[in-house]
């Protein structure tokens, strides 16, 4: 395994001798740990089942779980999916962005059945990180990429807990620093004329239903947490090793304390390890911080980690969803 640091702020790390071995990489099928604005994504050629077998593979993920295509544009996604009204709404508002709409899938989409789980539709993606944006535009391909963890552990925001998680499985780490938005992707269904929202994430539920001028429809019964189409896999996901208390009513010094905002919980100071989410209580910046702040928890070695509450508007609908899954009996 290769890692590649790079820093986006300045132009010429597209120019890199790296970004040629990365390209020539995934076309030869091999994965790739790519930094987007959400989280590290584990990166294939959409179109090449063999690479996707790697991914499922190297996240001991089960196959009827599919996988999100990244791709550089709008123009590009409607190669592979159609895209009804409010689809195309939502993606010229928010793309590039943390929004991944699921559609029906075109006949002629050269996407792997493998990426899509043998499913009609496809879930497309154009991120704001320019990293996974540009790879796709230069070899001229869609990229498959789910979180870049083991499946049912906690998504990586840092290159390191990609290499901790994945290292022996890819040929290539990019390393762009911390991810911005730091939860993943939301996920929207636009299929039969109905929009749905599949799984809350870095785009808040408002600023989609601003944009539809009426209310998301929930997940339908298809969304069942063990039916194919669960987005996200409900039960235990972005399980910690340490158990969770939810809404936890005071602080204990045997236990890891996640705190949000500027009030604490009583008895804050005596926890045996605390991270404020965001001491101003602000719900953006939590997210940024939520999955770091889980892995450093748990690595302080605590069993129980108590989660002060957070509010459910805006990106902390995101948040709490993450959180119950955390806390959610393991499987
Ligand atoms: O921010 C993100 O979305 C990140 C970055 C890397 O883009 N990716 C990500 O992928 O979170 P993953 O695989 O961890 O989650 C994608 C979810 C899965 O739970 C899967 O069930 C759902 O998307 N999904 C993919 N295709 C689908 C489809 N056709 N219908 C319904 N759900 C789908
Ligand atoms: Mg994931």
């Amino acid at each position: 395994m290769q890692r590649w640091t790079i820093d986006l702020n300045t132009a010429d790390w597209q120019a890199a001798p790296e970004a040629q071995a990365v390209c020539a990489a995934l076309l030869n099928g091999d994965l790739v740990a790519v930094p987007t604005e959400t989280v590290y994504g584990l990166t294939a050629d959409a179109t090449n089942g063999t690479a996707c077998a790697k991914i499922f593979k190297a996240k001991g993920r089960p196959q009827f779980n599919p996988l999100i295509s990244h791709v550089a544009s709008l123009e590009a996604a409607r190669e592979h999916g159609n895209f009804d009204g409010q689809a195309l709404a939502l993606a010229e508002a928010f793309w590039p962005g943390p929004l991944t709409l699921v559609v029906p899938k075109k006949e002629t989409s050269p996407i792997s059945d493998l990426a899509t789980a043998g499913l009609q539709t496809v879930a497309l993606r154009v991120p704001d990180g320019p990293v996974m944006r540009y790879l796709s535009e230069r070899i001229n391909r869609p990229l498959a990429a789910p979180s870049a963890n083991r499946s049912g552990k906690i998504s990586p925001t840092r290159a390191e807990d990609v290499i901790a998680d994945l290292g022996p499985s890819l040929s290539f780490v990019i390393d762009a620093g911390p991810c911005p938005v730091g939860i993943e992707s939301t996920i929207v269904g636009c299929i039969d004329g109905t929009t749905r929202l599949l799984r809350p994430g870095g785009l808040s539920r408002e600023a989609i239903e601003k944009v539809l001028g009426a209310p998301l429809s929930g997940a339908d019964a298809r969304m069942a947490p063990d039916a194919p189409t669960a987005p996200g896999m409900l039960s235990s996901h972005y399980a910690p090793n340490a158990s969770m208390i939810l809404n936890a009513s005071h602080a204990s010094p045997d236990d890891g304390l996640l705190s949000f905002g500027p009030d604490p919980l009583p008895g804050a100071g005596q926890a045996r390890a605390e991270i404020n989410l965001s001491p101003s209580g602000d719900l953006t910046e939590a997210a940024a911080n939520l999955f770091q702040a889980m892995r450093a928890l748990d690595a302080s070695g605590v069993k129980t980690i108590r989660v002060q509450f957070i509010p459910s508007f805006g990106l902390g609908e995101a948040i709490n969803d993450r959180l119950r899954r955390a806390a959610a009996p393991r499987v």
